[in-house]
């Protein structure tokens, strides 16, 4: 027999697993629906308990087909992919679920527990790893093609400084040997950027000061964007200690993203970068202690990403600024994934972009 006590730890423990434990009766009527449950569905317990599974989950197929497989055939029952839970406004919500009989101590059925595990860190990370597979081998192809337009744009360069030689005195002609000059000179900055994104470089660690580089970096944009009325608010974590990194690169990573946050703003707007300690998250490797991850947020209030062209934003040479190289977020990418971190971008059209870099803490 089970003492008061250890109900009392059975309702403790449910109440504050991180997995959605939902309960039903012979009959199907739910009969438990834990906290996390409550915000999986965003359902509240009043709403659910009580109420039969086929009305509650109506706009769920994939449950309306396990739980009854479960309820009736006494077996347990899972499914670890691709099941989204619609939730109304919110966006659905990637889970794996599993549905087990339960047995009273006779041995007879009455009812089923549904088990359901939020998947969408691991999703986030999934496309993060294909996100960095894709760019790696346009990288390469790239780096490739850029070796080959560097040597016939250095025999462009070098006739159009010629001909200036030549045009001596003639200023009206000048002016498009000039123009000859400044494009090569464009071109050539954009194919060194990109055979950057392709060189294997090592980091050079150090300890790197993020409020600084950060601080830094937003004196510096605002200067760039001064002709806008753009608010830049930096709302730092005093507990972050210095982060192990690459000074340089961590400064063009961020650099990258608060100029695309404030090229997003037309007129007027706020950029909130805000650093924190992911607590709730560590990145495990095995062999190893698990490590914190720092997460730098940057959110605009600019025009946002339409959410069809998302998953564009990073591939090299993709923009739509008339000026852009479309290098930006692929460098960022590439840096991020050095620091062993990865990102994450949110956006909604006509409202504005969040992007999160989470870095951890390497020791
Ligand atoms: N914060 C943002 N808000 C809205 N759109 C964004 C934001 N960040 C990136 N984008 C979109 O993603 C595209 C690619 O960004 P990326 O930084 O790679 O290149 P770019 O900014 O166009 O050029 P460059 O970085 O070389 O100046 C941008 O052209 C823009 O359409
Ligand atoms: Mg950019």
């Amino acid at each position: 027999m089970r003492t008061a006590r250890d109900t009392q730890v059975y309702v403790r423990a449910v109440e504050n697993v991180e997995d959605a434990v939902v309960a039903t009766d012979r009959q199907g009527h739910i009969v438990l629906f834990n906290p996390a449950a409550q915000s999986f569905f965003c359902v509240s317990e009043r709403q659910s308990l009580g109420r039969h599974f086929l009305d509650l989950f109506s706009s769920q197929a994939s449950l309306l087909t396990l739980i009854p497989m479960a309820l009736e055939g006494g077996r347990s029952v899972s499914n670890h992919e691709n099941i989204f839970l619609q939730r109304g406004p919110s966006p659905p919500l990637p889970v794996s679920v599993s549905v087990s009989p339960i047995f009273t101590d006779t041995g007879k059925a009455e009812g089923v527990v549904m088990i359901l595990r939020d998947l969408s860190r691991v999703r986030d990370l999934e496309e993060a790893v294909r996100r960095a597979d894709r760019l790696s081998m346009l990288g390469t192809l790239a780096a490739g093609l850029a070796h080959e337009i560097k040597n016939p744009l250095g025999g462009i360069k070098g006739a159009a400084q010629l001909l200036e030689l030549e045009l001596a005195g003639q200023t009206g002609l000048k002016e498009y040997t000039r123009v000859m000059l400044r494009e090569v000179e464009r071109v050539d900055g954009i194919i060194e950027e990109l055979m950057d994104l392709a060189r294997p470089r090592p980091p050079q660690w150090s300890q790197v000061n993020l409020a600084k580089v950060l601080g830094d970096i937003i004196l510096f944009q605002k200067e760039a964007h001064r002709e806008k009325q753009i608010d830049f608010l930096l709302v730092l974590d005093p507990s972050i200690p210095p982060l192990p990194g690459d000074e340089n690169l961590l400064t063009r990573l961020f650099l990258n993203l608060i100029k695309n946050a404030a090229e997003a703003i037309d007129r007027q707007g706020r950029v909130v970068i805000t650093t924190k300690v992911a607590s709730e998250f560590h990145l495990n490797t095995p062999g190893k202690r698990p490590m914190p991850l720092i997460v730098v947020e940057i959110r605009d209030s600019g025009r946002g990403i339409p959410s069809e062209e998302l998953e564009k934003i990073f591939t090299p040479f993709y923009t739509t600024k008339g000026r852009g190289s479309g290098l930006g977020l692929a460098t960022c990418q590439k840096i991020v994934g050095e620091h062993q971190g990865f990102l994450k971008v949110e956006s909604v059209a006509g409202e504005g972009t969040l992007v999160a870099v989470s870095l951890p803490l390497l020791r």
